[in-house]
């Protein structure tokens, strides 16, 4: 090592025992190791060497150069170590005070229903489907026995696209999709999002949220869908519940219902918001009509079934009391963070 060489080593040697903290040791890095430091530019020196020097010079820095950095490790354990007892020492540090608030998001409650609803149906034996957004019209309407003069379009009005898809408007359609792929028997939920052109207002929304529920076998009558309406509906509203049928019509069932729970307001005794009935409606259902199941490709001698489409938004408003269901899109944290703990 020649005597430039030895006066770098001591230097940066001195430097890195004088440096009390990281950023101070920092700097000795970039003055000595760095990219501009001083043993670069030893380096760059190289070639103003004789030729036979070269070799020695290369390989005198390049060993200066490792054991430097090898230091520089120590050092910097050394020095973080220092930190750290000092602060641990120091009076102004109360182990005891609690850290600093951590914010997290919450689920948003469809979310956390859906997850509720898909767990508690798995449990009953059905599986979880999806179905695609942008829907055929085929699905959404024809296949489910409602063809294009048929009144009951109109009263799901349509957002209708250039190609002449749709917007589906309810989850209906995976049920055909569901019998075209997976045959009978069969059971499946279907969570998604519809989609409606009609007016916003205190309970309706453009944009909405149905589970679409589906049981095919043989021998499938009214009492299965009873039953299983009211165990899914007890579990998610938490209490026992009382439900009964009124007839609904929806071209795809036959027969058709509107099914309604006793009001958790008032327990069936009457108030506002179930309009003095002591009901809440709270979802349409029905046997799966002969032409679904056909355009499923089943045969409706062999099989029968039963369907409902429980509006998602309306479940956790009757769950959780809430009467408008704009909250849900408002943006208002105030309203999801009250969900927190729930
Ligand atoms: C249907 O959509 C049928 N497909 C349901 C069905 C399935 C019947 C299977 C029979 C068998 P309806 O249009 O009533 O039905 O909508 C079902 C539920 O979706 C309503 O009870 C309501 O909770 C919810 N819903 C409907 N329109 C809106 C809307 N604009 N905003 C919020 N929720 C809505």
């Amino acid at each position: 090592m020649n005597d430039a060489l030895a006066q770098i080593r001591d230097a940066a040697l001195q430097a890195m025992d004088e440096a009390g903290d990281p950023a101070a040791l920092k700097a000795v890095e970039q003055r000595y190791l760095g990219k501009k430091g001083e043993l670069t530019q030893q380096l760059r020196s190289l070639g103003s060497l004789p030729a036979e020097q070269r070799p020695a010079f290369g390989k005198a820095v390049n060993e200066l150069k490792s054991e430097l950095a090898t230091r520089l490790a120590e050092r910097e354990t050394e020095v973080k170590g220092a930190v750290l007892a000092a602060m641990l020492s120091g009076a102004s540090f109360d182990p005891t005070e609690p850290g600093e608030e951590f914010v997290t998001g919450v689920m948003h409650p469809i979310t956390r229903i859906t997850y509720e609803l898909v767990d508690l149906f798995h449990g009953l034996g059905f599986r979880w489907l999806d179905g695609p957004d942008v829907e055929l019209e085929y699905y959404n309407f024809d296949a489910l026995n409602t063809p294009p003069d048929h009144p009951s379009r109109e009263s799901q009005d349509t957002f209708w696209l250039d190609d002449g898809n749709l917007l589906r408007t309810h989850t209906s359609p995976v049920q055909v999709r569901a019998m075209e792929r997976f045959g009978a028997p069969i059971q499946c939920v279907v969570p998604g999002r519809c989609f409606r052109n009609e007016a916003v207002d205190a309970s309706h929304e453009h944009t909405f949220y149905q589970m679409e529920g589906l049981m095919v076998d043989r021998e499938i009558s009214v009492a299965h869908l009873i039953y299983t309406m009211k165990t899914c509906l007890r579990e998610i509203l938490h209490r026992d519940i009382e439900v009964r049928l009124r007839p609904g019509f929806f071209p795809f069932v036959e027969p058709g219902f509107e099914l309604d729970v006793n009001c958790p307001f008032c327990a069936g005794n009457g108030c506002k918001t179930c309009k003095q009935s002591g009901w809440i409606e709270m979802l349409p259902c029905g046997m799966v009509h002969p032409h679904v199941l056909r355009s499923g490709g089943l045969d409706p001698d062999e099989w029968t079934g039963f369907a409902f489409g429980l509006g998602l938004q309306r479940l956790v408003m009757v769950r959780y009391g809430i009467s408008d269901i704009r909250d849900f899109t408002g943006g208002d944290l105030r309203f999801l963070e009250q969900f927190q703990t729930v």
